[in-house]
């Protein structure tokens, strides 16, 4: 797709539904008592490789093609059936991740698979302590990368230090402490999101929280959980960023999920100086929700590291793109593990925005930009990673010159990106 910077924008986006939050209602509804309705489930790419797993686990998901409403029959929690297929996870780390830990509790054989970036993403984060828990988990290149192989059957509570703050990890161990035999608790090096934590309260686990450390207890039953689910703050960050970058621009983004866990790039461009209004705090699915506003910024360079990196990791790209709009210099520390992403996404961010003309270096755990408040349109691969290709196309409503973005992925998360780009900048073609 093609891009030029529009003269003006003022533009209001509906974003769409938030992945994570889907994903889970998915999932731990397939494991509930009763039969749950989830309004305004995401229907991307990485969200239908869930209900198609979860399909061939025996559980019916009503999800009709185009569809924003989803309804599950839970299965209970040990009503899974052993599929004759391999699943298929597609792009989705957390497809796969979370349903290892679920899978974990069941003693069902399964081979989990997904695409050529999922194949090559780490496992042994998860496999480790499923296998301290007593499941029995073998994979690829000395068991650390997918095609895995899990049966899963009794399971013990364990303590567990992560040494990455990940959802995806805490998770997975989350789900499997629901089948252990006493208390699970799993201590991250800071918090990551707590949608998990949340949603399974919600549905009667016992869990609880103690600053970085979550436990859960050993559980009877879920209730099944209708919800609606509220805005992706990963979805509304594109907009956030260009707003705020642009020389005159005025974005409304409705209804975008501000959980605490996720809001680390509002943090980020307030300390830059950005003009961000949010208005009509409200909660929608156990989740706090807001409108927000963004418009043209003088910003300055900022420093991004330590607890901030977990609450803003899948939009570190775009914090390197503010950086380059910024007086002075942006810096992005501690985020390697931005470097198993869908794809390496430090050298990805360097790469794409180094050709663009932008002064960026790389570093081993993340980047430094100096601001020089231009770009110039050029070719940009995306490598099939849907941030990044949301990334390409942002910088090329800012930079001069036109950007053609190849291999963009965008329909992973955001199927209607492209269109909503058109409505903004109106200077997109294909
Ligand atoms: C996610 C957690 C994050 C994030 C990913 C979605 C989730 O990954 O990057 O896009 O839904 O739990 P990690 O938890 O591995 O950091």
């Amino acid at each position: 797709m093609k891009i030029a910077r529009p003269a003006r924008i003022r533009a209001e986006v509906e974003v769409p539904p938030d992945k994570s939050i889907s994903h889970r209602a998915l999932l731990f509804n397939a494991i509930a008592d009763g039969m749950a309705t989830i309004e305004q489930i995401l229907d991307s790419e990485d969200v239908r490789s869930t209900a198609r797993c979860l399909r061939a686990l025996g559980v019916p998901v009503d999800w009709p093609e185009g569809s924003s409403v989803a309804r599950v029959t839970g299965q209970g929690l040990h009503g899974l059936f052993e599929s004759e297929e391999v699943l298929d996870c597609g792009n989705s780390g957390t497809t796969m991740r979370l349903l290892l830990g679920l899978l974990a509790g069941h003693p069902l054989l399964s081979v989990l698979t997904g695409d050529s970036s999922l194949r090559s993403r780490p496992m042994a984060r998860v496999i480790a302590p499923l296998r301290e828990m007593g499941a029995t988990i073998l994979a690829r290149r000395g068991d650390t990368v997918a095609p895995v192989v899990i049966k899963g059957g009794d399971l013990r509570g364990i303590r567990y230090e992560s040494p990455v703050a990940s959802a995806q990890v805490k998770s997975a161990i989350l789900l499997a402490g629901l089948y252990a035999d006493g208390a699970t608790t799993v201590r991250e090096p800071s918090r990551s999101r707590d949608h998990t934590e949340r949603l399974l309260a919600a549905m009667g686990a016992s869990i609880s929280v103690d600053g970085p450390s979550v436990t859960v207890w050993p559980a009877d039953r879920l209730a099944a959980q209708s919800m609606r689910v509220p805005g992706d703050i990963s979805s509304a960050a594109p907009w956030m960023v260009l707003a705020a970058c642009h020389p005159d621009a005025e974005v409304s983004l409705r209804g975008v999920n501000v959980n605490p866990t996720r809001t680390g790039l509002l943090d980020i461009l307030q300390a830059m100086g950005a003009d961000i209004e949010m208005l009509e705090q409200r909660e929608v699915g156990g989740e706090p929700v807001a409108d927000i506003v963004v418009r043209s910024s003088r910003l300055r360079g900022t420093t991004v590291s330590g607890s901030l990196v977990p609450r803003a990791i899948d939009e570190l790209p775009l914090v390197a793109l503010a950086g380059c709009f910024a007086d002075g210099v942006t810096v992005v520390r501690d985020a390697s593990e931005l470097r198993v992403k869908e794809s390496d996404r430090i050298r990805a961010v360097v790469e794409i925005l180094g050709r663009m003309g932008a002064e960026i270096e790389e570093r081993d755990d993340g980047f430094e930009v100096r601001g020089t408040g231009a770009l110039r349109g050029t070719r940009v691969h995306a490598r099939g990673d849907h941030r990044i290709g949301m990334l390409g196309a942002i910088a090329g409503s800012l930079a001069d010159e036109e950007t053609d973005v190849l291999d963009d992925a965008v329909a992973v998360s955001y199927r209607q990106f492209w269109e909503h780009l058109g409505s903004v900048v109106n200077t997109v073609t294909a």
